[in-house]
């Protein structure tokens, strides 16, 4: 015949488990790569668009939130910060294929030529990348042919995402100010 539990002997039982299980919802790390198969092969993405940084008109999308009394007095305009939300289009026309937006800030953080801090999300809004972000923080000279920025990470599709970013200024409108840069950007993901 079986033994059965008396309710003060099942109630420590319960206790224990209960116990065990906070325990062990309580543990900081796991071991994932035990599971060889928790993560998709590392894939290479190369993605191309151009950048419009919209600064005049009726409708910027990159406007200069703060500057310094001496920014003016520099010939790189030091410690001017400009946040932007530019469009990122398949095609050179400001009018083709919307697939993005370049959203964060540049500031200007080189005394001696125009050499700007980086710190902006691409966010994708095209088919499958719809949603996933790339996350860039950078020097960019502007006036150098071909600068290149660090991707440092990304979410959704671009998970542990990691990579460059090379832009090239495809033209500078000297009077509005407004620009539009070629990019190709090289991904690592999963
Ligand atoms: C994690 O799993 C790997 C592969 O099984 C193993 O070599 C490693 O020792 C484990 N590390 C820890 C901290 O358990
Ligand atoms: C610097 O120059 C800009 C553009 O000409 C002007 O709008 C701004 O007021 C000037 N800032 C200072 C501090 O003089
Ligand atoms: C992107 O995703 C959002 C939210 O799920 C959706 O509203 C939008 O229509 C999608 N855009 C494209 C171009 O697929």
């Amino acid at each position: 015949m079986a033994k059965t539990l008396h309710k003060p002997q099942f109630l420590i039982i319960i206790f224990i488990l209960h116990l065990l299980t906070t325990i062990h919802s309580k543990t900081f790390s796991r071991n994932l790569s035990e599971k060889p198969h928790s993560f998709k092969k590392e894939k290479q993405t190369h993605l191309h668009f151009y950048f419009h940084d919209i600064v005049t008109g009726r409708h910027p999308t990159a406007v200069k939130v703060a500057s310094a009394s001496t920014t003016n007095s520099t010939l790189s305009l030091f410690g001017l910060v400009t946040m932007m939300d530019d469009p990122l289009t398949v095609g050179l026309e400001l009018e083709s294929k919307l697939v993005g937006r370049a959203q964060g800030m540049y500031a200007s953080a080189d005394l001696k030529e125009l050499g700007f801090l980086m710190v902006l999300n691409y966010y994708f809004t095209e088919g499958k990348y719809n949603g996933s972000t790339l996350s860039i923080l950078g020097r960019n000279a502007a006036l150098t042919a071909v600068r290149e920025m660090p991707v440092v990470g990304g979410t959704g599709i671009f998970r542990f995402a990691r990579g460059y970013a090379q832009a090239k200024t495809h033209s500078f409108d000297y009077k509005s100010g407004n620009a539009v840069v070629e990019y190709d950007v090289y991904v690592l993901h999963y």
